[in-house]
């Protein structure tokens, strides 16, 4: 097989020594425009974690990386006057041009023809002459630009400034600073990756890199300006230049890497933030996994899209951490109303990857350090010397109802009621949740009227024979399960009513028995639905009274906490996204008019439930849609019910329009519910896709919310809590049935 590559950097270097290295009939050669040695930037950081792959993949190169790597495993964050010290993590450091020498040694060894100094020949060409053409040039690919439709490739240009220098101080750790100066917040990422040589990269704000004045500057302009603001960091070093011009980081994705015989790898194809040091990473690791894929193949092509099938996961979870931590440095201002030692914290999770019994394993004084931090500020100080409840087993307190632990079950729709009153299965749902454990079990959207019902197996709140129904169900679980509490969550259908149950069709429209519908304006669903009629005032007077008897029938009913549903695209969150409101009286257009009706209904709510029983509200806080509602505009949101007398957002995202286009993952609503809490000053309820309680933890510890809402995870085990609090050695007290069973041995 003939392979060129085009692009001598660790991806395309390291491709040539695994090809040539599993079959040395294989022609590689490898076109590098610059000397491999005159590199940009300082060093590299990997994991252990990689650095056992790579010993995998080729153990010379590994052997001859491992020589010249330097190792540590402190982090170090210096924040506020305090430096935060989490140990334990396991980095090593490379210089980026020694780590090059290497590779081109090697692969010369192994007879790649390799041309130095010399441009590619275009890619036509090449493919005419070679069975591969492998285009690992780098960030700025000239050959993906070329193609970018082909390629789908997207380049998201992030906001922030960030510059590569380097210096001789020898950080002991992996050193993170934030130094506030006149111009703004200023972020330091540094480490040392050989003998007294050590990367420093300054990145801050597009805002603060203008106020300093650094717009047009030389590097020696940067170096003044960084050795004074690092002045105390740099401990008397000196910062260097190596073509360091301050940037702006490029995320780029590509839907297809291959096109024919032609394929991306590295830089290329995708990039991750340098904040996740993963760039190298990927290049080497699309290396191993394209000359695997190509081992004996037959036909390049196939082999190709057997090499994309397997390694786009990968490729794409990393991307989503390194999304999540240049989000985080991106955001860093937000998060000044932490202490510096929940501030370290929220730094170390923050790709959302790292969770707090990784964190434990790593160093266990850390995270103890942090739940006796967390369960003092909890109100549940321990004394010294006795162990500490995670923070998911500290009690949480909203006006005058305390939770004793932050799990909340998350509402879910049962479709099982007839005529809206709950029955045996909401009893059993909702009752062995709350046997379970959660601190706080949540009713599925209750619908305030027959008319706002999803589907007509949907519970309501609109008759006395629904208030007995609830009524028992709050009985069973306040003589049951003491320590739980019980919450109801008021919602109104609107364009989204008439439909189906779940299982016979989401949001499909009833066949028979539909009722009348109506939203903020008249649109569909999906054309196959009703046509909702945009609401008068009239009819907003009648929902409004609804919501407000409905509130004094769960009062009746004797539930603990309220919530109404803002979210998901109901009768109420379809005021509040432009995508369904397109009304042109007082209701419509600015976010001030869209939230009015909204507002009104909080207000008549908060005034008809008790002042100590707290109210909650759901949002979606995206519609994930470019002309929907932002992240910004639902801090917004949070700040006006805020002041309308919600105590906590729920924040869940999405669902409001049938075309969203949500970017899924691990907790991947949880940065919503971050922003909120520290930018609108609000507490939080985080929820989607969180499964264990080494998530649930991380996020509590960081501060991204004040509670956790488990829907699926605590539907598919209803004694989630309880098992998540045994796991952690924190067993919670039995009923007495249960109890009983506990000690059957000992009685027998
Ligand atoms: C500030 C910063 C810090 C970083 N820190 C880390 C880190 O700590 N850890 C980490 O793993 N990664 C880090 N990275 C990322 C890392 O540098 C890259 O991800 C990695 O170099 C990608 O390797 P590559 O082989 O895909 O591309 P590159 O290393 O960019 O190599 C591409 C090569 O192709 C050559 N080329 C392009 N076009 C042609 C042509 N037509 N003909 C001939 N030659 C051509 C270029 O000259 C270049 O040498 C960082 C990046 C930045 C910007
Ligand atoms: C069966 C089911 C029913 C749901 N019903 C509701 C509901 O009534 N009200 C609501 O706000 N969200 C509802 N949701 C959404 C969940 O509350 C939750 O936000 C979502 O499932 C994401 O959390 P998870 O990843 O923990 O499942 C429902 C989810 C499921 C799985």
């Amino acid at each position: 097989m003939k392979v060129a590559v085009i692009g001598g950097g660790p991806g395309g270097l390291y491709l040539a020594i695994l090809l040539r290295q599993a079959d040395a009939t294989t022609q590689v050669t490898v076109w590098e425009r610059n000397r491999i040695e005159d590199t940009f930037g300082f060093g590299v950081v990997l994991s252990d974690a990689t650095e056992g792959i790579l010993a995998e993949a080729d153990w010379p190169t590994h052997q001859r990386m491992a020589e010249a790597m330097h190792r540590w495993g402190d982090i170090d964050v210096h924040i506020g006057g305090e430096v935060i010290t989490s140990g334990g993590h396991g980095f090593c450091g490379i210089s980026r041009k020694r780590l090059l020498e290497i590779l081109r040694d090697r692969a010369k060894e192994l007879g790649t023809d390799l041309r130095e100094l010399t441009e590619a020949p275009p890619v036509d060409e090449l493919l005419k002459t070679h069975d591969l053409v492998v285009a690992a040039d780098g960030v700025n690919s000239a050959i993906r630009e070329a193609r970018a439709k082909q390629f789908g490739a997207t380049v998201d240009l992030r906001p922030n400034r960030f510059v590569w220098l380097g210096t001789s101080r020898p950080f002991p750790s992996f050193f993170f600073s934030f130094q506030q100066n006149a111009h703004g917040l200023w972020r330091a990422h540094a480490y040392q990756y050989a003998e007294g040589q050590s990367t420093f990269i300054v990145e801050t704000t597009d805002a603060a890199w203008r106020a300093a004045g650094l717009e047009g500057q030389d590097e020696a302009a940067t170096i003044r300006y960084c050795e004074v603001l690092f002045k105390e960091e740099l401990e008397g070093h000196r910062l260097v230049a190596n073509r360091s011009i301050w940037r702006q980081f490029p995320t780029i994705r590509c839907s297809r890497w291959h096109d024919g015989r032609l394929v991306l790898l590295g830089d290329a194809a995708h990039t991750a933030h340098f904040s996740v040091g993963s760039g190298t990473k990927l290049a080497m690791e699309d290396a191993i996994a394209l000359a695997k894929v190509l081992q004996g193949a037959t036909d390049v092509e196939t082999a190709l899209a057997t090499y994309e099938t397997e390694r786009r996961p990968g490729v794409e979870s990393v991307q989503r951490a390194a999304q999540a931590s240049l989000e985080w440095f991106e955001a860093t201002e937000r998060y000044d109303d932490l202490e510096p030692l929940q501030f370290a914290y929220s730094l170390l999770t923050r790709s959302l990857r790292i969770t707090h019994e990784n964190l434990r394993t790593r160093d266990p004084a850390f995270v103890e350090r942090v739940e006796r931090w967390f369960a003092d500020h909890a109100g549940a100080r321990v004394a010294p010397g006795k162990r500490c409840p995670p923070p998911f087993l500290t009690p949480f307190r909203l006006r005058d109802l305390t939770l004793t632990n932050r799990i909340v079950v998350s509402p879910m729709c049962q479709y099982s009621a007839v005529d809206g009153v709950p029955n045996d299965w909401h009893l059993q749902h909702l009752g062995s949740r709350a046997i379970g454990g959660a601190g706080l079990v949540m009713t599925e959207m209750t619908d305030v009227s027959p008319d706002g019902r999803i589907s007509p197996g949907c519970t309501g709140i609109y008759s006395d024979a629904q208030v007995a129904g609830w009524q028992r169900i709050v009985r069973f679980v306040r003589e049951h399960a003491p320590d739980t509490r019980i919450g109801m969550q008021l919602g109104h259908a609107g364009r989204k009513g008439a439909t189906r149950l779940l299982w016979e069709g989401d949001n499909r429209p009833l066949e028979q028995g539909a009722w009348p519908i109506m939203s903020a304006s008249a649109i569909a669903w999906k054309a196959e639905n009703q046509v909702p009629r945009e609401m008068t005032r009239a009819d907003m007077d009648l929902v409004r009274e609804e919501f407000v008897r409905a509130t004094e029938r769960a009062l009746e009913s004797g539930f603990d906490l309220l919530e109404v549903h803002l979210a998901h695209g109901y009768l109420l969150a379809s005021f509040i996204s432009p995508l369904t409101n397109r009304r042109t009286d007082e209701y419509g257009g600015a976010l001030k008019n869209r939230m009015r009706f909204p507002l009104e209904v909080l207000g008549a709510v908060r005034a008809a439930w008790p002042a100590e029983r707290p109210l909650t509200a759901r949002v979606s806080a995206t519609d994930w849609h470019p002309d929907g509602l932002s992240g910004q505009e639902s801090v917004e949101v949070a700040r006006l019910i805020g002041q309308a007398g919600v105590d906590a957002v729920d924040v869940s995202a999405g669902q409001t329009i049938p075309d969203q286009r949500p970017i899924y993952g691990r907790a991947f609503q949880t940065p919503f519910a971050d922003r909120i809490r520290h930018e609108a000053g609000m507490a939080t309820l985080a929820v989607g896709n969180i499964q264990s309680h080494e998530d649930v933890n991380a996020i509590l510890a960081a501060g991204r919310a004040d509670l956790v809402l488990m829907a699926r995870a605590h539907l598919w085990d209803p004694y989630w809590t309880r098992h998540a609090a045994y796991a952690l050695g924190h067993a919670l007290a039995w009923p007495n049935q249960y109890e009983s069973l506990n000690n059957y041995n000992s009685r027998i």
